[in-house]
């Protein structure tokens, strides 16, 4: 088991023992999580907790210490003991900071909390679950989280769930994946996957979370084969998912997979509200027909920040005709993938052949994707 690494005092450093400026542990910019406290069993509680997490924290029992490496700390978790004395010196605002006690709780802890712009206030031993999966997700934090990428339909049966399924199966091939249903009048993406026979969790578990979900659980306890989850509603299941829930699988998806796609109905709820805010780009798939283009243009219009959508045009269509009647650039034109139907049947998901119409179409945009990424 690792122990909790005492901060070096700077004042009493010297020569090559010096300081260590950016902490030796587990973190995404090599920084270690750091912990400020002086009370010993909340310093024991929190030592085994790092040691499951794999990673070495950072110690400290002076405020003033641990104001130097506020903001720099990937995670700061601050004892209850000094969360008073650490409220006196206005430290700047910054994102996970968790105040943690065990039995030391002044009165006004929650006051105090607050002033030094915590996230939350947990118990230990109780929370020592959620902190170990705070702390493991340091340990694998991405140095880039996930692209995203959402497909809609223009128009009813377009070929959107199909789409995201097919994008799902071709970056499966590149690097981790997670396709995302946010559909719940849709086939039930494990369905489509041949992924309904794998065990796994449903929205129906997760939108009962009220905690933090960190990357790892999220990525392990979804049905999956091989780099390929899905996270779906369960078959009959209607459930509502809370968007607080919502907003937790996707960022816990994002931070644990390499590409997540989500399939998007065309009117969007408080759920794929909150999936299109993840989004990188958003695919309208577009039948050009009048209808077609005409829907299609209300769905894009439903859409905010136009910059990030692009369609996808089902068959042969005047691509500068499709732009100007929807109002957003044409990025791929597929024709009809043979045979579709029997491989979805078969369990086979719908790309058969990576050299198919949807496998190529699929793995095109994915190229697209990745590009987008480099830019940004
Ligand atoms: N690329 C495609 N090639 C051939 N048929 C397709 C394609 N995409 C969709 N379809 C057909 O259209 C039906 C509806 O597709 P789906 O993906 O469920 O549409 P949406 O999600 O937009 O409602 C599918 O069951 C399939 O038969
Ligand atoms: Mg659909």
């Amino acid at each position: 088991m690792r122990s909790l690494r005492p901060v070096p005092d700077p004042s009493t450093a010297t020569g090559a023992a010096g300081p260590d400026p950016g902490g030796a542990g587990t973190g995404p910019a090599g920084a270690a999580p750091l912990v400020v406290t002086r009370d010993p069993d909340l310093l024991d509680q929190v030592g085994r907790l790092a040691a499951a997490a794999g990673t070495s924290p950072a110690v400290t029992g002076e405020p003033a210490q641990a104001l130097r490496r506020w903001t720099r700390a990937p995670l700061v978790l601050l004892g209850a003991d000094l969360v008073g004395e650490m409220a006196v010196l206005g430290p700047p605002r910054r994102p996970r900071v968790h105040v943690v006690s065990t039995r030391v709780v002044p009165d006004d802890l929650f006051r105090l909390a607050l002033a030094v712009g915590a996230a939350d206030v947990s118990d230990l031993p109780a929370s020592a679950g959620w902190l170990t999966e705070l702390l493991t997700d340091l340990g694998e934090a991405r140095v880039r989280p996930a692209r995203v990428v959402g497909v809609v339909g223009g128009s009813g049966g377009a070929g959107a769930t199909t789409l995201a399924c097919a994008l799902g199966q071709g970056a499966a091939r590149r690097g981790t994946t997670l396709v995302v249903d946010t559909d719940p009048a849709g086939p039930g993406l494990d369905r489509v996957l041949g992924l309904e026979g794998v065990d796994g969790i449903r929205w129906d578990a997760l939108g009962r979370t009220t905690g933090r979900l960190s990357a790892r659980s999220l990525r392990d306890a979804v049905p999956r084969r091989n780099g390929l989850g899905v996270l779906t509603w369960a078959p009959g299941a209607v459930d509502l998912v809370a968007p607080f829930a919502a907003r937790e699988a996707l960022s816990a998806a994002r931070r644990g997979h390499e590409t997540v796609v989500v399939d998007l109905p065309r009117v969007l709820g408080p759920v794929p509200e909150e999936a299109v805010a993840h989004c990188d780009l958003i695919l309208v798939v577009v039948v050009p027909t009048v209808p077609g283009l005409s829907s299609a243009a209300r769905v894009c219009a439903r859409l905010a920040d136009p910059g990030r959508v692009r369609l996808v045009v089902r068959g042969g269509a005047d691509a500068a005709l499709v732009r100007r009647a929807v109002g957003a650039p044409v990025l791929a034109a597929m024709g009809d993938q043979r045979g579709l139907d029997e491989a979805v049947d078969l369990g086979l998901g719908p790309v058969r052949s990576h050299r198919g119409v949807l496998g190529r179409t699929a793995a095109g945009l994915l190229d697209r994707l990745e590009l987008l990424g480099e830019a940004a």
